[in-house]
């Protein structure tokens, strides 16, 4: 397979286990440049999270970063945001009305501070069932608010515009960047990473860690499952698709 383009989540995914992730690294950098497909890592973190992560965790240097569940995106070689992505978005958001009914929901509790902007309204929300995701998504659609949910490892509530996800985010990014999405590779272990697997013409590995509301969202997609875990698992599906040092 000819890659342009991976697109990986980092928690859980191929990072979580140190030697894993050195053991990641260390392939990703002996790939002949040539061949070596254009890094994003697609998480759920804030941006300075993530800037500050790659140093911290030992990551090689991406590309870009899609940050927030695909809420921003930053070119990371030239260092700059692209705001233009966010005209995506189109206007039916208004966070203010958002964080009064999500926040009016008994048993939530506001993400801290660092984990919020203008377009992502993050929340805890321990073992919330599927109807009670289902009242709120409806709260929020009688009020108008065309925002997307996100539930992710039994505790993460994210109010996300409509259009933004990681999935629509990287098919932007892939589309700015022209690349065909027969090239584009996703990785990933929990929910919020459903959306990459749903761009058309990729190709996907789960760990073998994954969640199963990631298991169950994708089901019926032609996805690699690894049975090795978090970065272990990545580098078995870059064998399984032929992706070689
Ligand atoms: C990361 C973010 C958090 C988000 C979660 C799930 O942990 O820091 O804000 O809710 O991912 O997407
Ligand atoms: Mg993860």
């Amino acid at each position: 397979m000819n890659f342009r383009l991976f697109s990986t989540d980092l928690d859980g995914t191929i990072v979580g286990d140190p030697e894993g992730t050195a053991r990641f690294r260390r392939f990703w950098e002996s790939l002949p440049d040539e061949q070596r497909p254009l890094l994003a890592f697609n998480t759920g973190r804030p941006l300075d999270d993530t800037r500050n992560l790659i140093g911290v965790a030992g990551l090689p240097v991406p590309d870009y970063i899609i940050a927030g569940v695909g809420t921003e995106i930053f070119d990371y070689g030239r260092q700059l945001l692209l705001p233009e992505y966010h005209e995506s978005f189109g206007v039916h958001w208004d966070l203010r009305k958002i964080e009064d009914i999500v926040g009016a929901t008994p048993g939530i509790e506001r993400q801290p501070p660092e984990n919020l902007h203008p377009y992502k309204s993050s929340w805890y929300w321990h073992d919330a069932s599927k109807e009670d995701r289902s009242e709120l998504e409806q709260r929020l659609e009688d009020a108008g608010i065309e925002a997307c949910v996100i539930y992710s490892s039994d505790r993460d509530l994210d109010v996300l515009p409509a259009k933004a996800n990681k999935g629509n985010a990287l098919r932007w990014l892939a589309d700015r960047l022209k690349l065909d999405h027969a090239t584009l590779l996703v990785a990933g272990d929990s929910g919020n990473d459903s959306s990459m697997f749903y761009v058309s013409d990729v190709r996907g590995i789960v760990v073998g860690n994954a969640r199963a509301e990631l298991i169950e969202a994708i089901a019926g997609l032609e996805i690699y499952r690894a049975s090795a875990e978090i970065a272990d698992g990545v580098l078995e599906g870059f064998r399984h698709y032929g992706l070689k040092s």
